[in-house]
């Protein structure tokens, strides 16, 4: 499957079709809150049409995005978010570092391998990343991220949607 056209396809109706079935990033990391505190700088990792990037603007003043969709990244922006248009695995690229990384109901589509290196490059001392992803990629995702010396600070199974369950996962 190439995802990327998959949401090229859907970028127009994505906003309202999830809103329309109850998908709200904010249940998805409350849990994790008060673990998370307040953070200076967050990237969030296709970030869509910016619904998690308005979630991270309540504990995070200096916060960006990347989505390699221009019609969600275009969204995004409407919305006031900075947003690069680029592709998970060029993370690593990036000249900035940051306190905090989200990837929201984004980390299933990309390459894994890149994406945890490129972590590993941009991520401060100290800093945070919050993962959404579906039970099924659970194993595949988290032993990326654990042989990097990764460690799960805590993790949860949240009802995300209708038919729809998501492990959520802070790492540090
Ligand atoms: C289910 S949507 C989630 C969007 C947003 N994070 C949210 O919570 O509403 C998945 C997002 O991942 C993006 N995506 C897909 N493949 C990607 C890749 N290789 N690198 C970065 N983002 C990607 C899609 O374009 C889409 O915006």
């Amino acid at each position: 499957m190439n995802w990327i056209n998959y949401f090229r396809k859907w970028a127009t109706k994505y906003e309202k079709d999830v809103e329309g079935y109850g998908y709200d990033p904010e249940k998805l990391i409350k849990p994790f809150l008060k673990l998370i505190g307040m953070r200076k700088t967050a990237l969030d990792v296709g970030c869509g049409t910016g619904k998690g990037l308005e979630v991270i603007s309540k504990f995070c003043e200096n916060l960006s995005g990347i989505e390699p969709v221009e019609k969600m990244a275009i969204q995004s922006k409407q919305k006031g978010f900075q947003i690069l248009q680029m592709k998970a695995r060029n993370i690593g690229k990036l000249k900035m570092k940051f306190d905090f990384i989200s990837f929201f109901a984004s980390i299933d589509y990309v390459s894994i391998k890149q994406v945890v290196k490129g972590c590993k490059q941009i991520l401060n001392e100290g800093g945070l990343i919050f993962l959404t992803m579906e039970p099924k990629s659970e194993k595949r995702i988290l032993d990326s991220f654990l042989k990097n010396d990764f460690f799960i600070i805590k993790k949860e199974i949240i009802h995300a949607y209708r038919g729809q369950e998501y492990v959520c996962v802070l790492i540090k």
